[in-house]
């Protein structure tokens, strides 16, 4: 009888855990989607292409507890586990990836508590992307609790990348044949050519609008 109720109190635990991430996730995607609309308001332009957000499921959280030599224990996923709610923000220009970081670091109640800045130093395979695992109150009856979000900031071009890269790490189990992580990294080597000409394009594209609403006002005058 008495390990029954451990069990619904073990059920209990987890419901009101994943209760909490999901909480963050929407508190997060809120602020987001405010700076971004912010952004359209102010200077009628966006710098968030798209946003996703998951929960890790309960397998792959078991996983990995036990990859890191954890017990599976509830405390244990929240003590150790960063990204159990994780959101990737999607920009086009890898410009407005540090300012989009900043703008969600300086938010009063948002505490960043480490970043992987694979922008500036990408990984050896050639990925590309900001990391932060920040903390969110999230306001429950009883009062608040800060909860970990794990933030992930790349340009399209870049999650294009990640994603197939993804696949293959996955298909192979971390063993894929030399040739393809050769390819690979090339295909890495020719996101940032891309990346660099959108933004230069970008930038002209810009500053020709600019000359055109001057010429327009002077001819105004
Ligand atoms: P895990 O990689 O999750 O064990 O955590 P970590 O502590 O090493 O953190 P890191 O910031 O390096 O990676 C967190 C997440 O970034 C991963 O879960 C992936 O979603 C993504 N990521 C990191 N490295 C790679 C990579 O080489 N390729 C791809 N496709 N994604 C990566
Ligand atoms: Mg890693």
């Amino acid at each position: 009888m008495a390990r029954k109720y451990t069990t619904f109190d073990q059920v209990d635990q987890w419901k009101s855990t994943m209760f909490l991430y999901s909480s963050a996730l929407k508190s997060i995607n809120t602020k987001i989607e405010i700076l971004n609309n912010e952004f359209i308001q102010l200077y009628n332009y966006n710098p968030i292409e798209h946003v996703t957000s998951r929960l890790k499921t309960p397998s792959s959280i078991v996983n990995k507890l036990k990859k890191d030599g954890k017990e599976v224990t509830i405390e244990n996923m929240v003590e150790h586990l960063n990204d159990i709610a994780g959101i990737r923000i999607i920009c086009s220009f890898m410009s407005d990836i540090y300012p989009i970081a900043d703008m969600i670091a300086k938010q009063a109640d948002i505490t960043v508590l480490h970043v992987k800045d694979y922008i500036r130093y990408p990984k050896t395979n050639g990925y590309k992307s900001y990391h932060m695992v920040v903390t969110i109150p999230v306001y429950l009856s009883e009062g608040k609790i800060d909860t970990k979000v794990e933030i992930q900031i790349r340009t399209i071009a870049m999650d294009f990348w990640a994603s197939l890269e993804h696949k293959i790490a996955y298909k192979f189990e971390g063993n894929a044949p030399d040739y393809l992580e050769a390819e690979l990294k090339a295909c890495a080597d020719m996101v940032d050519v891309l990346d660099a000409k959108m933004f230069s394009l970008n930038q002209a594209i810009t500053e020709l609008e600019e000359q055109k609403s001057q010429e327009a006002e002077e001819d105004r005058e």
